[in-house]
Formats: structure tokens, sequence, C-alpha cells
């Protein structure tokens, strides 16, 4: 993606979706309109089965709205084959999940390296980015551990140092706290935070308001439907936490 003066990194305009439409279809997305500029940090909101993951498979290229355009960078992606979408995804989004989505039987380092053999990343390239990764997320001193031997907030940094793996544009992160404990959740939204005071620019579904406070902007949904979209007032958000002895590094 190129920098478009004036054009936003992403316009949803009137996006439905409609999962099952044969039988017993469920209207998940109603008439959703969303921009987002380059470098925001949004935070999704809404109850259970309000259509917070559907409108991130959506945003994320996983998934196809059932109406409506999306723009991104200008350009309409619902238009384009699947194989397009999976490149643009590989090359320009990142995505992390609450269950981590880590290979059990490769090491950090490996895990890191799996989205770089796939972009055709030479290995000598591939193990200095993996390594300079894992230390970006605090993780320097596992680099050869398994999932297995790592805490749940540590897997899920190694799950962000592989969503950065080919330095994507946009970070994508459906409920990346949703199975750690409050500690290790702040570390990893600290970590999501200070990626985004980088300048990348991060979309996070939670339910847990404590979470979207690391956002500045909250979009809420309702039974499908955009109820809501405003700014975080900055005395709410979260700030960086000096004293935790952990920061998220440059470099
Ligand atoms: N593949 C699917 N087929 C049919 N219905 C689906 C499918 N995926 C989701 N739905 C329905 O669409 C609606 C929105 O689901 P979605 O997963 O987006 O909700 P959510 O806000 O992420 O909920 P949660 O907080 O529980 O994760 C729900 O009513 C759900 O049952
Ligand atoms: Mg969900």
């Amino acid at each position: 993606m190129t920098h478009l003066d004036g054009i936003p990194l992403i316009q949803l305009e009137q996006v439905s979706k409609v999962y099952g439409q044969f039988k017993e279809p469920v209207a998940a997305l109603r008439d959703v309109s969303l921009v987002i500029e380059r470098g925001e940090f949004v935070s999704i909101m809404g109850p259970s089965g309000s259509g917070k993951s559907t409108l991130l498979n959506i945003l994320g290229l996983l998934d196809r709205p059932s109406h409506g355009a999306y723009l991104l960078e200008g350009v309409d992606v619902t238009t384009l084959k699947d194989g397009e979408l999976a490149r643009v995804r590989r090359d320009h989004f990142g995505f992390i999940f609450q269950s981590y989505n880590l290979f059990p039987e490769l090491t950090a380092m490996e895990n890191v390296e799996v989205p770089m053999i796939y972009a055709g990343v030479r290995k000598r390239e591939r193990k200095e980015r993996a390594r300079a990764l894992l230390e970006h997320v605090g993780l320097g001193h596992r680099l050869h551990h398994r999932p297995l031997e790592l805490s749940g907030g540590e897997q899920q940094r190694v799950a962000i140092a592989r969503a950065l793996a080919n330095s994507p544009t946009l970070l994508l992160a459906d409920e990346p706290t949703g199975n750690l404990p409050s500690e290790q959740g702040r570390m990893v939204m600290e970590t999501v935070a200070g990626l985004n005071r980088m300048g990348m620019t991060v979309i996070v579904v939670t339910h847990d308001p404590d979470v979207a406070r690391w956002g500045t902007r909250l979009v809420t949904l309702r039974d499908g439907q955009l109820v809501a979209d405003e700014p975080i007032p900055e005395a709410e958000r979260h700030r960086p936490d000096e004293e935790a002895g952990y920061h998220a590094q440059t470099g």
C-alpha cells in the first residue's frame, strides 16, 4: 500500500453481512459505515453476538461483506479474487487472536519465521528478523522455547512478533487478552500500544472496557449495528506504565 494523501486507510460503506443466506439467515452486520485513518488505535466493543468478530474478519479480509463497499487505501477490495486478498493480507495485515494459534512443535523463533517463509525471505534474514522482533516484544530470553514452555502472555507476545514478521500496515486483534490473567494482559496491551505509538494502525476487539481504554477511539456494536463511534477521552486512556519495568523498545 502506498501513501495517498487524503485517502483514508479504511473506508467501509454500508457493509452488511448475512450468514447462512439460504436457511436461517443471520444478519450479523447491518449497514456499518466506518472510516479509519492511518495511525489510529480503534477499540471495538459490544455484547456477545453483536458482530465484533464478523466486523474484524471483514476488515482483515478473512471474510467478505454480503453488501456494501470496502475501500482499502481507496481501492475496492470486495472485487478482488481470493488469491489477491490473501496476498494483501500477507503483505499488509498482522493478526492476533484470543487463542494465540502458535505451532506447538516450533520454537518461538520458528513460529515468527513462518510468515517470512511464505513471503520468501531468506533464512539468514529471517532468523535475524525473528530474533529482533522477539527482543522487541520483551522475549529475547525465550527464543528457543516452545509454546507450552511459555506463559500465556509470553505466547501472545510471540504471536504479536509473528504478526509483525512481514511489517504490516495494520494490526488486527480479536480478544487478544481473553485468555490471560490481568497482569499478562496488561503487558500484551502495553506491547500493542507501543507499536501504535510507533505509527502502526491498530484495531482491537474486546469485551473488556479496561482493554478498550488502550485505544483512542471506541466503536460500539449492538445487534450488528454501529451504535456509537467516539474518541476515548484522554483522561480515560491508559498510559504506558513507567513503573512496570517492561517497555516495548524501539528497534
Ligand atoms: N459462520 C457463521 N454462520 C452463521 N452465523 C454466524 C457465523 N458466525 C457468526 N454468526 C452469528 O453472527 C452473529 C455475530 O457473530 P460474531 O462472532 O461476529 O459476534 P461477536 O460480537 O464477535 O461475539 P463474541 O463476543 O461472543 O465473540 C452472531 O449471532 C453469531 O451467532
Ligand atoms: Mg467474537
